[in-house]
This record gives C-alpha cells, structure tokens and sequence, in this order.
C-alpha cells in the first residue's frame, strides 16, 4: 500500500503530467484535490497527445480508478468536453471515473466575475479567466453549489434566485452590465450537464478510505504548484486553491496519517505564467532558448512562460511546505548544449543576501539573484536510460539539487514520453 502526492516545486508547468502518468502505472487510484480546470496536464502516448484540465491523467490509464476530490471546483463543461474528446480517443472513463458530490461548482457566472475583475484591476494576476477565485469566494463565503446540490433539483432551483440576484447585481453596480446573468438559462445547462455527469458521483473520501483498508496503491496528482498555493506562495499572485501537500487532506477527505510518500515535481530551470514575482528571471537569449527548446507555452492558455535558471531557494522551500522525500528533476535535456548553466543559490535584497525564500511579492521584486555557475554539457540527453550513462556534468547538477534540498532526486526526465525517463536508485 502507497498514498503517494506528487506536488508542484515550483509556479506549476513543471510537467506533472508526465510523470503521474509515469507513475500511474504502479497506481490504483489516481486523485486530484485542489483547483480545476485552470490545470493542463499535458501527457504524450505514441503519437496522440492529450491535455486535460479537469479530468484526473490516470485516465489515460487502463487500471487505474480517477477521482475527483471535493477540494477542487469542478468545471462542467470541461469535464463533459473532455468526457467526449477521450471517448473518441478511443478511452472510455465509465466505470473508474469519480467525482467527489462535495465539489464546489465553476458557476457560468465565476468566469464572468473572473474576466471582469481581472480587466478590472490595476494590479493584474494574470488568471486563467477559468472562474477557479470566484468560485472558491462562493466557497469561502458559504454561498457556492456543490455537486450534491445542483443534484437536487428543488434545492438547487431555490437557491439559484438568491445566486442570480445577487451576481446580476455586482455586475451592475461594479461593471455596469444590467441582467447579465439568467436564472431559466443557467437552470435549464446545469439540469441537462448533471444529468450526464450524475452517475460519476461517488463519495472519494469514503472509496479512498475502502482504498487503504485493501492495501491498494493512491497517487494524488497536484495541479499549479507550490508557490502558487493560496497561503504559501508568493500572494497575490497565486490561484486560490491549496496547492501544496497538505491540501490533500482537505481536498479528498483522507487523514495525514495515511500519507506514505511525497514526491516533488521540479522543472530544472523555472518558468511561470502569468504575472508576479520571479527572481531568476532571463529577458536574454538563454530565457529565448529555454522557452523555444523547452516548448514553454500555457497548457490552458497558450500564454508562452516566463523563464529563469533554477532556484535553489524555491527548491528548499518547497522542500519545507511539502515534506518532499524525493525529487522527480524533469526537461534536464532541455540544458544540453548550454555552455554554462546557472543556479541561484542567495537573493541580494537591497544589500541583504537571503538564504531562504520569502513569499512576499515586494521583497522578491526587489532582490537579486547570487548564481553559481556549472559547466553544461553537449551531448544529446533525451535517449539516455541509465543515470551513469549521463554525462558528468549533467550528474553533477543533479547532485547539487540533492545537496542543496537534503532530499534524493529519484526520477530524471528526459523528454516527454514514458520511456525518456531515468530512475535513479
Ligand atoms: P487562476 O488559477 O486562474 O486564478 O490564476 C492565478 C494564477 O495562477 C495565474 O498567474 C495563472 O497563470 C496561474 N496558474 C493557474 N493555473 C496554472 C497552472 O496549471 N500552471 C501554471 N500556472 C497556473
């Protein structure tokens, strides 16, 4: 039996995707816990490539069960969306698809307030526009449906005026849009989308707690990541969802006790997209490289990412947060054929040099990165299967992460398929 999370290091992107569907081959469960549809799992099977945002990635594969814990806000359409686009692809998620009825639900109008507010603000956050803030404020603010509610239709019918109202007035007041929003359309979508949805309704903590009691293998797949997480990364340029491990607790209804393994996604550089701090930022040709080589593009949006060297101060932190016991270092090819390679290892805040990461935007918006500089390496990576075939340089950058974050790096990608990975150890 293994409860396993793999967790974001970073600003999220660090290609989660590819390793839960790496790691679902050992797994039984395959559970998402926070966010929604702002995610992008990206996971390459020969020639077919699938993205999804909503759908857990251990769909793709044959025997594992997915589910949907209460902690993310769920998104109807994209699920239904991404229901038929797998379906054509030939996979048929009945049956070992679920959905926790304790999801809070992306309303039509979360996405409304979210472009609005945004468009709105002098300091913009860069979201996804995918509603995941408004609804977690309805959340919050003990206003929002979860699934179980939309279920029932009298409840729901009810509720929805108060819901309506009460939107179609900010809208007007703030926005200056009058009935923006309206009760029989939202009504009627939502009856005629839960109809599909209702037979994949299944109580998660409780399948999971069925799960454990028969020694079975849970792997929790974490969308965004760390320093995107709502209490722990670098507010208010952060999702508003509980990014880091111990949103698993929460969001899936199981105990921490239970946790066996935790297991940090690192990119080996960094990007982000969307707006906020980032020290290691490069506006020069190797940022140029890095993004063209490295296929840096939003999953959701299709915004190209910023890009930077590795922070080791990221890393140590995220390190803290989770409780990582090992390191999954992907897109290390992406560095071959640098000449140099950087590493921040201190921040220079105005004068004072920072050995630990603070997540206060102001603070890192003016601090400079310390970098310590490796020799790259020239060799093409990406067909490597074993650590001691890689090159010595390579090695010696995977070492200095170990070193530096106290935890082993147990998984080496390579490239986007299955086979380009190393496992270490
Ligand atoms: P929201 O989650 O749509 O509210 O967006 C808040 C911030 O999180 C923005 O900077 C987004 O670009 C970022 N973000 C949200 N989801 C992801 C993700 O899956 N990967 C990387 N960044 C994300």
């Amino acid at each position: 039996m293994s409860v396993k999370i793999a967790v974001g290091a970073q600003w999220g992107d660090e290609g989660k995707g590819k390793i839960i569907d790496l790691l679902g081959a050992q797994a039984d469960f395959i559970v998402r816990y926070q966010g929604g549809a702002n995610a992008g799992h990206t996971v390459k099977i020969k020639d077919r490539k699938f993205v999804l945002h909503m759908i857990p990635s251990g769909v793709l594969n044959d025997n594992v069960i997915s589910a949907i814990g209460n902690g993310v806000v769920f998104d109807y359409d994209s699920f239904i969306q991404e229901l038929n686009t797998l379906k054509e692809g030939g996979i048929d998620p009945d049956g070992k698809l679920f959905i926790s009825p304790y999801a809070h639900v992306v309303m039509p109008y979360h996405k409304e307030i979210d472009k609005a507010r945004e468009s709105a603000r002098t300091t913009k956050i860069g979201t996804t526009f995918k509603g995941i803030g408004p609804a977690y404020q309805d959340k919050i603010c003990r206003c929002g449906f979860r699934v179980i509610d939309i279920l029932d239709k009298e409840f729901f019918a009810e509720k929805l005026k108060e819901n309506i109202e009460e939107k179609n007035f900010i809208f007007e007041r703030l926005y200056g849009e009058s009935e923006k929003f309206n009760y029989d359309d939202i009504l009627s979508d939502c009856f005629s989308k839960f109809e599909i949805i209702a037979k994949y309704v299944k109580d998660v903590s409780i399948l999971l707690d069925e799960a454990i009691e028969h020694n079975k293998n849970i792997l929790f797949e974490g969308a965004q990541g760390t320093l995107l997480d709502i209490d722990h990364g670098t507010f208010p340029y952060v999702t508003s969802s509980s990014t880091i491990s111990g949103g698993v607790c929460i969001g899936a209804g199981i105990n921490p006790t239970k946790i066996t393994e935790i297991l940090g996604v690192m990119k080996a550089y960094t990007t982000r997209v969307g707006n906020g701090p980032f020290v290691t930022e490069l506006h020069d040709e190797v940022g140029k490289f890095l993004a063209e080589k490295g296929g840096e593009v939003g999953a959701t949006t299709g915004r190209p990412r910023r890009c930077g060297y590795f922070d080791s101060l990221i890393a140590k932190y995220a390190v803290r947060i989770n409780g990582i016991s090992s390191i999954a270092l992907t897109k290390l090819d992406v560095l071959g054929s640098l000449d140099k390679i950087k590493v921040c290892t201190a921040y220079n805040y105005n004068g004072k040099i920072l050995h630990d990461f603070i997540p206060v935007a102001r603070v890192l918006e003016n601090s400079e990165p310390v970098y310590q500089e490796f020799d790259g390496w020239s060799e093409d990576i990406s067909n490597i299967k074993n650590y001691e075939d890689l090159p010595e340089n390579a090695k010696r950058y995977i070492e200095y992460i170990e070193n530096v974050t106290k935890v082993p790096v147990s998984i080496v990608s390579v490239g986007p398929e299955r086979s380009q990975s190393i496992f270490k150890d």
